[in-house]
Parts: structure tokens; C-alpha cells; sequence
């Protein structure tokens, strides 16, 4: 656990493992951010013939006789000074935090930097040191490498009144820790987590933030009618599961309703992936983990809203009992659908998650998914793809994604696309054409939610990293999850 605080400690006193502080590209040579004069470090950096471009960072290891209380103080080259933003801080500080867990304790004065949004760029640097930081070492053997950060501590200048920064400290590391959870969800093997486990895990964790759950099984789906769910899990041992879970923060007034895709594992069923398509597909239920980790941020957040969140969890698997090429399906609600092919399955358990959420006539629905490998190919693996009904919703999740550097574009729901999924034999078919699959996908969403105004998020591309980024490792990553907080904390009466 890493403890984060908020402290006016000057920087040359602050006793941290290690001290960050920033240095800007001056016209004239690198220019010291807040904290550098005071420990002495200015002509340093100028000395190693650094100009204060991002990535160019100098590390100094106390010595007797040096000016600061810190065990070593790294000076992060941060780029111009008048383009620091709040998103800035958190990816500049997220690239450098990979190397901080080694020095135990960090403490930084990045935020002074901030002109303006003061509180955002806290905010964001205790995320960015955060989920910088992060790693996936389950599965590793014990080393002195794996032990995590204990202490953050976000310097501010000695002004009274801290009230506003400590409780952005505080929403970092709630959003922030909400986000490594969703990345450990995605990156635990599929092996370990099965719907019923990922179910178990929703369950703890509202037990420990105090949200209602409710878990549905196999009887109950079947009684319930979702026959995409169950035909989806139809090939697996692992039975499918449907996790409900309420928050309410806002007495008797209407919901805002979540949903994400909970694959555990997409073979691909008997239209079966090949071995190189499947290697990552434990990371189809990122859409699952992300709002898991969205309501445990609410829960311990309390904004004055109500959310309900129903999550399908199937394992896509082929076997003598898998839904086959051909099959109908009957989901929530009535509508049939033709499954072509069995591996556009996320479509079929979202169907279900929508018509239900629907029945609850919400303010708004939103679902995140990693359902096409189209989107992946219009966007590339940074770009959230935003299908919708709603003008306004999309207005404000494009916000919200923008406030906290999460990028959402907008690909049309183009009206005479929808004859793609029209079907000869059911109400519609689960595949598109080969062109365009990200929004025949989002037509199929947009059969099940009726009048509702609702945004289909698809997070293909960026929930699973290939590469190092600037917020953490390969693997899960935890998007939407800031942007979906971001939103219903704005939404708070
Ligand atoms: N889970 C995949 C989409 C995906 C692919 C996510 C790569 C992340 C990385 C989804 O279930 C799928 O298989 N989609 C098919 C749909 C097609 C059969 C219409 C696809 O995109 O190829
Ligand atoms: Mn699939
Ligand atoms: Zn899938």
C-alpha cells in the first residue's frame, strides 16, 4: 500500500528516498522548475549539458555537503514551461516513475509549475506516479525489484488553506488505484479468472467500498432470458455470470447505467482465432474490469449521483456444446439474433447488458468494450472509438477524455449501415461486412437500447498496451476508467 499526502515541506527539507522536480526548455538554456534553486541544482543540470526537453532527466545521489534532505534528487526535463498542462505532469512524471519504487518514497513539487489548474495537476501527478509505477509481478518471483512505492508526496507552496490539494491527492490515488486494479484484472491469466471468479472479485470489492451487488448465475440468466450471454458461454466449462452493482449516491433519482464487456477469454468459439490472434485474449474483458474499477472509484469518491453497472461475463470457447455458425439466439428482451460468426461474441453479451440496463429507463447508458479488431485498424491502439445516439453524451465523454488525456473519437453511427446486420433468418445477424465492422458492431449495441441516449466506447486498441508507454508497462491499462470517473464526477449535483 502507498500512502499519499499532501505536504508545504520545503523541497531542500523533505526527507523522501527520492525528490522530482521539474526543469523547462528556456530560450536561453534549461530553466529550474519549483524546488530546484533551493537545493542547489541549477548549474547541475546546465553542466550535464541538458536543455530541459522531456526525457531529459538528471539524476544526483546526495553526498555530504549537498543542500537537500532527500537520499537523491531527480531533475525531470519537463519541455516548455507554458505547455504544462495537468495532463502533462501525469504522463512526464508517469514516464520517469518506472524508476521510483527502487527509491521507496518519492515526494515532488511538479504541480507548482501548473499555472492555473492548480488542483487538476496535483491530481494528476499522484496518477502519474502512480500508474507510472505500476507492475504486474503476481506471477514473478519475489525480488527486491518488486517492492512498490510506500510514500508519494505531492509539495505544495506554503499557502494555508490545503484543503482543495489534499482531497486531490486523495481523488488521484482512488482513480489512480482504481486504474492498477482494472490492469490487474486484464492481466491476471484467463486461466486464474473465469466469470465466476471475476464475479467474486466484484463482490469483494463491493463488500470492501460498500456498493450493493448482486450476482446473477446460469439459472437465473436462463430464467432471466439472456440468451447471449448463455450462448456465448455455451462452449466453456466456465459457466457465464451477469454482475450487477449499485451505487447510490443521490437518494430515488434516475441512474446512470454502465456496462462492459466481460469476455474471460476469446477463442473466437468454433469461428476459432489462430494462435497468434488469441495470445492476448484474457484482455477481453478490459471493458469489464474498467467499469468494476469505475464503481469502486464512485463508491469511495461519493459523488451525489446514482450509477448501476450490469456486466456480462461469458468464456468464448469452442467445444461439442458451443453456439454454432447459424445458431439464434434469443437475448433480454426478444430479439433474435443469427450468429454467423462465433466470434463477434461481445456483441451478443452486451446485447443482454443493454436490454436489461434499458428496462431500468437510466438518464444515459454507457458500455466500453474491446469488441473490434476494426476500430483498432481505423484508430491505431491510443484512440478510444465513440459510437452513439446522443450528440450531448459524446459531448461530454469527449470532455472528460480530454480533461484527463484519454483520447475519444467519434466514428458515425451512419444510418445506412444498419442494413449490414440485417438478417434473413433472425431480427439480425452478429457480422457486418468486412469494411466498416466497428460501427455494424455498434448497430447491433444500438438494436438494445431502445429511446435510451447511450455511447458505445471501443476500447480495442488502447486497453492493452504492446509496448512501454508513458503511464505504465505492456498490458491492460486500465482506459476508460479516468475518462468514466471524470464523467460521473462532473455529473455530481
Ligand atoms: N475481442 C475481439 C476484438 C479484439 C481484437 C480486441 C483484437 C482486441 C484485440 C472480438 O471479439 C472479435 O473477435 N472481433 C472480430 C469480429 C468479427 C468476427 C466480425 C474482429 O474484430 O475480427
Ligand atoms: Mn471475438
Ligand atoms: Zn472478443
Amino acid at each position: 500500500m502507498t500512502t499519499c499526502t499532501y505536504s508545504t515541506d520545503s523541497p531542500a527539507n523533505v526527507r523522501s528516498g527520492l525528490l522530482v522536480l521539474p526543469m523547462f526548455r528556456g530560450p536561453k538554456g534549461p530553466l529550474p522548475g519549483p524546488g530546484v534553486k533551493e537545493v542547489g541544482l541549477e548549474q547541475a543540470y546546465r553542466d550535464a549539458k541538458l536543455a530541459g526537453k522531456k526525457q531529459e532527466n538528471l539524476l544526483v545521489v546526495r553526498r555530504d555537503g549537498d543542500r537537500f534532505a532527500a537520499g537523491a534528487v531527480l531533475l525531470v526535463g519537463a519541455g516548455d514551461k507554458a505547455e504544462l498542462t495537468a495532463n502533462v505532469v501525469r504522463r512526464v512524471l508517469g514516464r520517469a516513475a518506472s524508476a521510483f519504487p527502487r527509491f521507496g518514497t518519492v515526494a515532488t513539487t511538479f504541480p507548482q509549475a501548473v499555472t492555473g489548474k492548480a488542483v487538476d495537476a496535483t491530481q494528476a501527478a499522484v496518477e502519474g506516479i502512480v500508474l507510472g509505477s505500476y507492475r504486474f509481478d503476481r506471477y514473478k518471483t519475489a525480488t527486491a525489484e518488486t517492492k512498490p512505492l510506500t510514500r508519494i508526496t505531492v509539495l505544495g507552496s506554503a499557502r494555508a488553506d490545503a484543503k482543495a490539494p489534499r482531497e486531490a491527492v486523495k481523488r488521484g490515488q482512488i482513480v489512480a488505484e482504481a486504474v492498477c486494479w482494472a490492469r490487474d484484472l486484464v492481466n491476471t491469466p484467463a486461466g486464474d479468472l473465469p466469470p465466476a471468479q471475476i464475479a467474486r472479485e466484484a463482490q469483494k470489492m463491493a463488500r470492501e467500498v460498500g456498493l450493493r451487488c448482486k450476482v446473477w448465475g446460469k439459472p437465473e440468466l436462463e430464467r432471466g432470458g439472456f440468451g447471449g450471454i448463455l450462448g456465448v458461454g455455451a462452449g466453456s466449462v466456465n459457466p457465464p455470470r451477469l454482475i450487477e452493482l449499485w451505487y447510490k449516491g443521490a437518494g430515488t433519482e434516475t441512474p446512470i447505467a454502465l456496462t462492459g464487456k466481460g469476455i474471460a477469454f476469446d477463442s473466437g468459439g468454433l469461428s476459432i482465432k489462430d494462435a497468434k490472434g488469441m495470445e492476448t485474449m484474457k484482455c477481453d474483458m478490459g471493458g469489464a474490469a474498467s467499469i468494476l474499477a469505475t464503481m469502486r472509484a464512485i463508491a469511495l469518491l461519493k459523488p451525489k449521483i446514482n450509477v448501476i453497472a450490469a456486466i456480462p461475463s461469458s468464456e468464448n470457447m469452442p467445444s461439442g456444446s458451443a453456439t454454432k455458425p447459424g445458431d439464434v439466439l434469443t437475448h433480454r428482451g426478444g430479439t433474435t439474433s443469427e450468429v454467423l460468426n462465433t466470434d463477434a461474441e461481445g456483441r451478443l453479451v452486451l446485447a443482454d447488458a443493454l436490454a436489461y440496463l434499458a428496462e431500468k429507463e437510466p438518464k444515459v447508458i454507457i458500455d466500453t468494450a474491446t469488441l473490434t479488431g476494426a476500430c483498432m485498424i481505423a484508430l491505431g491502439d491510443q484512440i478510444t472509438g465513440a459510437m452513439g445516439n446522443d450528440d450531448a453524451l459524446f459531448r461530454d465523454i469527449g470532455a472528460a477524455g480530454d480533461a484527463v488525456g484519454e483520447t475519444m473519437w467519434q466514428l458515425p453511427l451512419y444510418g445506412d449501415y444498419r442494413r449490414l446486420i440485417d438478417s434473413n433468418v433472425a431480427d439480425i445477424k452478429n457480422i457486418g461486412e468486412r469494411y466498416g465492422g466497428a460501427i455494424s458492431a455498434a448497430w447491433f449495441l444500438a438494436e438494445f437500447v431502445g429511446d435510451t441516449p447511450w455511447i458505445h466506447l471501443d476500447i480495442a486498441g488502447p486497453a492493452w498496451a504492446e509496448k512501454v508507454g508513458d503511464l505504465g508497462p505492456k498490458g491492460g491499462t486500465g482506459v476508460p476508467v479516468r475518462t468514466l470517473v471524470r464523467y460521473l464526477l462532473d455529473r455530481s449535483a
